[in-house]
C-alpha cells in the first residue's frame, strides 16, 4: 500500500482517491495567473494548520516579502507559522553559469542550503516556485541535465515536493522546457480559460486518479477544487 499525504487543498484528494503518494515530486504546471503559486502556498499553509506538517517554500522568482504578502491576502497568519517553525520562506540564489562542472557544484550548494532549511524545521512539505527560472541562468544545452539532477536530488530530502512550471497558456503544453514532465512522479495542470479556471491530473505515479478536468476556485479563502463537477476537455483552450 502506498503511503499518502493529505494535500490540504479542499477537493483535491478526492481526485487521487485519498491523497498524494508520500515523497513524490509533483509538477504543478500552467500558464501565468492560473493559480500555481496560490496552490502551492495553500498546500503548505493547510499542511501546517490542519496536519501539523512543517513546510518550506523556496522561491526563485519573487522576494520573500511578495510571498508573505500573497499569503496574507487570504488572511493567513504567516508570521505566527514562521514563529512556530511551521513555515520557512527561502529565496534561492542562482547566478548565471554555462559550464557543466560549475552547474554541478552550484546545484549541490543550493541543495545543501535547502536541506539545511528543511532540517531546521523538520519540514515534510517542500515547494519550489518556479523551475522555469532555471532557464534564465543555464544555457539550454545544460538545462536538461540541470533539471534532472535537481529533481533527482530533491528526492533524497524526504519531503513531498510541489514544483511549479510556467507554460504557454494551452492545455497540451505541460512544462516550460519539455523536460520537467519526465523527471517528476506526478503532474497537476492548472488552466484559466476566461472566465473559467480548471485543474486536471495528467499523471500520478503509485495511484489511480481522476481523468477529467474539474473547476478550480480562487476566492478570499484561498484555492479549492470542485471535485463533484467535471468540465469538458473541449471547453478548455
Ligand atoms: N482573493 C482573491 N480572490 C480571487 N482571485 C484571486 C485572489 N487572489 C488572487 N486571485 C487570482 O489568482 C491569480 C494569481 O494566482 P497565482 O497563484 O499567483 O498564479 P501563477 O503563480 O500561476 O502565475 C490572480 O491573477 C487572480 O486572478
Ligand atoms: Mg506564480
Amino acid at each position: 500500500m502506498v503511503e499518502r499525504i493529505k494535500s490540504g487543498i479542499p477537493g483535491l484528494d478526492e481526485l487521487t482517491f485519498g491523497g498524494i503518494p508520500k515523497g513524490s515530486n509533483i509538477l504543478v504546471s500552467g500558464g501565468t495567473g492560473t493559480g500555481k503559486t496560490i496552490f502551492c502556498t495553500q498546500y503548505l499553509y493547510n499542511g501546517a494548520i490542519e496536519y501539523g506538517e512543517p513546510g518550506l517554500f523556496v522561491t526563485l522568482e519573487g522576494n520573500v516579502k511578495d510571498i508573505s504578502w500573497n499569503m496574507e491576502n487570504f488572511q493567513w497568519d504567516i508570521k505566527k507559522l514562521q514563529d512556530q517553525n511551521m513555515l520557512t520562506i527561502y529565496r534561492l540564489n542562482l547566478s548565471a553559469i554555462d559550464d557543466l562542472e560549475t552547474v554541478q557544484k552550484r546545484i549541490d550548494e543550493q541543495l545543501d542550503e535547502i536541506a539545511k532549511e528543511i532540517e531546521e524545521i523538520n519540514a515534510k512539505r517542500l515547494v519550489i516556485d518556479s523551475t522555469t527560472v532555471f532557464g534564465a541562468y543555464f544555457n539550454p544545452s545544460i538545462l536538461r541535465t540541470t533539471l534532472f539532477q535537481f529533481t533527482d536530488k530533491l528526492k533524497t530530502l524526504g519531503c513531498t515536493t510541489f514544483l511549479t512550471s510556467e507554460t504557454a497558456p494551452t492545455k497540451n503544453v505541460l512544462s516550460a522546457y519539455g523536460v520537467e514532465e519526465f523527471v517528476v512522479d506526478g503532474i497537476i495542470n492548472l488552466q484559466f480559460t476566461p472566465p473559467n479556471r480548471s485543474i486536471f491530473i495528467r499523471k500520478m505515479r503509485g495511484t489511480d486518479h481522476d481523468k477529467s478536468p474539474h473547476p478550480l476556485i480562487i476566492n478570499s479563502k484561498g484555492i479549492s477544487v470542485n471535485s463533484k463537477d467535471s468540465m469538458l476537455w473541449e471547453s478548455i483552450k
